[in-house]
């Protein structure tokens, strides 16, 4: 298994490309089962939840090539299998997006039901909700969510009670091939939902209002292959942004404008640091800097994202100032905050909230990933501690990470990565 090796104290500063978006590449490769025509996708990140979604859809009977500079070809005329299994939904829950396709073009799914997570109970029953709206009988059995549409799908007018990215994924594939209209309410507004709604489109999709919270589609009876690159991934660049702020350090991220991080460029403006941007990059300057602590409550898109509070946990713990940290998303992601306690944060939990006390600098520490982004926010209490913290458990960091030690030895980071 592997670890990250950190030795902290060091700045980052330098230049970074922002790699494809995991979660536009994930519901966009699920798309790809609407067609039986040949789709070629760009820019496409090389990480374990793609390898999943990849091996997923060659499970169902697609062909899929894999290049080298990030393009994956996939053509899913000769899909005969219809079951997502559960070895392969246990390792990513993002594999029920197949559930909407499938159903929508073959008329019958199978996908094991995903349980719960590191990160909370995370039901699924709005996604299944919206399908049965459009006609979808839904059962289950052995553990697998089995769905048929033996006559097609029909439009429906459906309104989401919570805001629910996947769901909203799950519905918008699904109208895309009902018949006659479909208005979705209360939908995500996400950027990644405007990049699979493009996507759609460029698939001969009649779909309106993505970035919105209605869509409204026409469905058609056919969907046709198409090229497409994915947008870039706005969780990874802020991840690194408030890495660099972090260590009072200066970055340039370039492949990324900033209308994608909203709010998170607000956040760090708040800590002190000098912003630039152009058409196609942003740039950070700390200033050699201690940064401010900043308040954050997270909430779905344009609010403060989930996927970003774990990291501006970590800035929170060597900033000027106390801070409270607030996660109305999931309802058990502060676990980063357990391990940062042992490397030395002054943080206490209170319900949903964590509130925390800056201080000059952690201490360096074995700590264990959680999740994703919690591994993610470990990786920056890495850098800023003194002495060497040692991250095990980084199988999560490799999910929704390209290369992450590359890209900070880049930086000037003090990172490796061993194998035990
Ligand atoms: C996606 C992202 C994840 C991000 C999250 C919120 C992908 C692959 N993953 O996850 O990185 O943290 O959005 O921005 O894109 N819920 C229900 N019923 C449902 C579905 C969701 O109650 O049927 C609840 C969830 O438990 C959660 C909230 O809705 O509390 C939001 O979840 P959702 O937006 O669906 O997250 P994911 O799509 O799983």
């Amino acid at each position: 298994m592997d670890s990250l090796i950190i030795r902290g104290g060091n700045r980052l500063e330098g230049v970074l490309t922002a790699s494809g978006a995991k979660n536009a590449a994930l519901p966009i490769l699920a798309a790809t089962l609407l067609t039986a025509g040949a789709c070629s996708l760009r820019s496409v990140p090389v990480l374990r939840d793609i390898t999943t979604m990849l091996t997923l859809l060659s499970s169902l009977g697609a062909k899929i090539a894999r290049r080298q500079d990030g393009e994956v070809l996939i053509e899913s005329d000769s899909v005969q299998v219809f079951t997502a299994p559960y070895d392969l939904v246990k390792t990513m829950r993002a594999s029920i997006l197949v559930l909407g396709p499938l159903l929508a073009r073959h008329g019958q799914a199978r996908v094991s039901f995903p349980g719960g997570c590191a990160i909370g109970s995370r039901p699924v029953d709005l996604h299944i909700r919206a399908l049965e709206a459009m006609g979808a009988v839904i059962t289950v059995d052995g553990g697998y969510i089995v769905a048929s549409a033996p006559e097609g799908l029909k439009g429906v007018d459906f309104t989401f009670d919570t805001v629910t990215v996947g769901g909203t994924e799950n519905a918008v594939m699904a109208a895309s091939l009902a018949a006659g209209t479909s208005v979705l309410r209360n939908v995500a507004r996400e950027p990644e939902i405007v990049d699979l709604v493009r996507f759609l489109r460029a698939m001969g999709a009649h779909i309106e209002g993505e970035g919105t919270d209605t869509l409204t589609l026409q469905g058609v009876t056919t969907l046709n292959g198409a090229p497409y690159e994915v947008m870039p991934d706005r969780i990874e660049v802020g991840t690194y942004l408030v890495a660099a702020a972090a260590t009072g350090g200066s970055l340039r991220v370039e492949g990324i404008c900033c209308e994608v991080l909203g709010v998170v460029l607000d956040k760090l403006g708040q800590t002190g640091a000098d912003l630039d941007e152009g058409d196609n990059w942003i740039s950070l300057d700390m200033r050699g800097e201690r940064p401010k602590a900043v308040d954050i409550v997270t909430e779905p898109f344009p609010g403060f994202p989930t996927d970003m509070q774990a990291q501006f946990t970590a800035l929170n713990t060597v900033a000027q100032g106390t801070s409270r940290v607030t996660e109305t998303v999931f309802e058990n992601r502060l676990m980063q905050a357990h391990e940062m306690k042992r490397m030395g944060a002054d943080i206490a939990i209170e319900g949903d909230s964590a509130c925390i006390t800056g201080r000059p600098s952690l201490q360096g520490a074995p700590v264990m990933a959680s999740d994703l982004r919690a591994s993610a926010s470990l990786v920056i209490a890495g850098l800023v501690a003194s002495g060497e913290t040692r991250i095990d458990r980084i199988y999560h960091i490799d999910r929704g990470y390209e290369n992450i030690e590359g890209k900070l030895q880049c930086l000037g980071a003090d990172i490796r990565r061993i194998s035990t």
